[in-house]
């Protein structure tokens, strides 16, 4: 079966053909992210406006590179949620529409389900079950994952998402929208030593976050850091990005070694925005080393917003005779929990 996918959640347009028999046969992503950082953030308005500039062009582009009409399509899956509800319309009505005009099924997915099977787009991917470690933009989630569709939520963030707190914290130093990959690069020249940031909530049991404390935290540092001109020297600066990153970092894996030892499974996948990080990824193949489990992860493409993995994950629901009907369906929020099995 091959499946066209569409994201169109936030500020990326990702269109891919997935190929049930041949794998992943092209993919295409726009990045809005110099547009936005103009105004330290995603302006909604904006990334829908540029999704309707972008995704056609994208979807012909991407065709053409497959070497196929739209003709060969069998199924088109598009994100119908959690994300920005002017954004998802865009390609949950641009996918459904072309769906019906082919005469072809049509399949709604969920973004974080996504992300969390962006892994099996790798060679050697995982079996079920395992635990994943979703981090994002929007979610930081721990869950309990059996198949497809059988999801149990172990914990999550009481507070702001693993990315959100990147994206906060580069803004107070000065740094860029989005913030994750500029602390982490600005962090490969910190001294980690000079500063201890908390690891919120690692003295209790339980799985859940919190990375608001961090975000304050941060902000003292720097303030303190400050000279009379409120700037903070370049080393500083460094210093301050490499102890949140390890905070972060080091949060996450203690959780993911408790998740991994409370449900006695062997294998985590990390996915979403943040599981790019390499600090992350570092940190938690000495983990799973240490707890003689294993770790899986997507390419760095494949970890931020992708349309190969609506174009899996829509195709392996479509596989098992599920589709979506008429509805143009956009969900601004969307329980994962709430999935079918297959
Ligand atoms: O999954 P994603 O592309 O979009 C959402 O679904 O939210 O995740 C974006 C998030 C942003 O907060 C970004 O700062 C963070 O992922 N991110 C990173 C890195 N690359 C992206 N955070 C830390 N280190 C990175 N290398
Ligand atoms: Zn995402």
């Amino acid at each position: 079966m091959r499946v066209l996918g569409i994201e169109t959640s936030c500020d990326e347009t990702g269109v891919a053909v997935y190929d049930s028999d041949q794998g992943l046969l092209a993919d295409a992503l726009y990045s809005q992210v110099a547009m936005h950082t103009e105004y330290g953030g995603v302006v909604p308005e904006l990334a829908s406006r540029d999704h309707v500039r972008k995704l056609i062009p994208l979807i012909r582009e991407v065709l053409a590179d497959a070497k196929l009409e739209l003709a060969d399509l069998d199924a088109v899956a598009f994100t119908a949620g959690p994300g920005l509800i002017g954004a998802l319309m865009v390609g949950a009505a641009t996918g459904r529409a072309l769906a019906l005009g082919l005469g072809i099924p049509a399949m709604a997915v969920h973004h974080m389900e996504g992300h969390l099977l962006a892994p099996m787009l790798e060679e050697n991917p995982p079996a079920f079950p395992f635990v994943a470690l979703l981090v994002s933009g929007g979610h930081t989630q721990l869950v309990r994952v059996d198949a497809i569709g059988q999801y149990e939520l172990l914990g999550e963030s009481l507070d702001d998402a693993a990315g959100e707190a990147f994206d906060k914290a580069a803004k107070m130093l000065g740094l860029e929208y989005p913030g994750g990959p500029l602390i982490a690069k600005l962090a490969e020249q910190g001294d980690r030593t000079r500063f201890r940031f908390p690891r919120p909530m690692t003295d209790r049991p339980g799985l859940d976050f919190s990375f608001s404390g961090l975000k304050t935290f941060t902000l003292n540092t720097a303030d303190s850091c400050r000279d009379k001109d409120g700037v903070i020297d370049p080393q500083t600066m460094a210093d301050i990005a490499a102890a949140f990153e390890d905070a972060v970092v080091d949060t996450l894996a203690i959780k993911c070694r408790r998740a991994l030892r409370e449900t006695g499974l062997k294998q985590l996948i990390i996915a979403g925005g943040v599981s790019a990080n390499r600090r992350l990824r570092e940190r938690l193949e000495e983990m799973v080393g240490a707890e003689k489990a294993q770790l899986y992860y997507a390419r760095p493409r494949f970890c931020t917003d992708n349309g190969a993995m609506i174009a899996y994950a829509g195709c392996q629901r479509l596989l098992a005779g599920q589709q979506s009907d008429l509805t143009i369906l956009a969900k601004p929020r969307w329980p994962m929990a709430t999935l079918p099995p297959l």
